[in-house]
């Protein structure tokens, strides 16, 4: 990736902060918001499921949605993202737990983390399992995602595999409704 381009995606995420109602984030000045601290009010709370169109998501990239106060990233993966998250070692991973919502307690090879049994999407809280910041996409020693706040790296499945968080990226429930629609809870 250019620098060009990880700029961009910064600066997306950085956007999304910024709508997020979490308060002034001064450029250079490294403060993130932790999610926490975004406590959904009543109202929100009350609007348990959504639908979330994806017919606009390209391979590579992905949807940042607000529900229940909250992140949700829905990731549209490359075979080689795909391809990345499958040819890891679980015995390499810190978490070995799928943290599904979907399933049961299952180990946390890819297959138990992808909406699809293609593993084309991936959708999960985008709260690092640390201290609750927003983690960056494209980003981090593993291709996935990561949190600038103390450092944790995520892989292409969501799952922690460097820094100080202790577990993967939950996966909320969720199915398809239909083919270019997603529901979340
Ligand atoms: S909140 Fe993400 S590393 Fe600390």
């Amino acid at each position: 990736m250019s620098n060009a381009e990880d700029h961009d995606s910064e600066r997306r995420d950085f956007l999304y902060y910024a709508a997020g109602g979490a308060g002034a984030v001064t450029v250079g000045a490294a403060v993130w918001p932790l999610v926490n601290q975004m406590n959904p009010s009543a109202d929100v709370r009350a609007l348990s499921s959504i639908r979330v169109d994806i017919s606009d998501l390209e391979p590579g990239t992905q949807l940042t949605v607000k529900w229940l106060g909250k992140p949700v990233f829905i990731r549209r993966r490359t075979e080689e993202e795909i391809a990345a998250a499958r040819d890891v070692d679980l015995a390499e991973l810190p978490d070995d737990i799928a943290r599904n919502d979907n399933l049961g307690e299952v180990d946390a090879a890819d297959e138990n983390r992808a909406l699809d049994e293609t593993g084309e999407w991936l959708v999960m809280m985008g709260v690092c399992t640390h201290l609750g910041c927003v983690p960056l996409g494209d980003a981090g020693d593993f291709g996935g995602w990561f949190c600038p706040c103390h450092g944790s790296h995520y892989d292409t499945s969501g799952r922690i595999r460097k820094g100080p968080a202790p577990t993967n990226l939950p996966v909320p429930v969720a199915v398809f409704e239909d083919e270019t629609t997603i529901k979340l809870g």
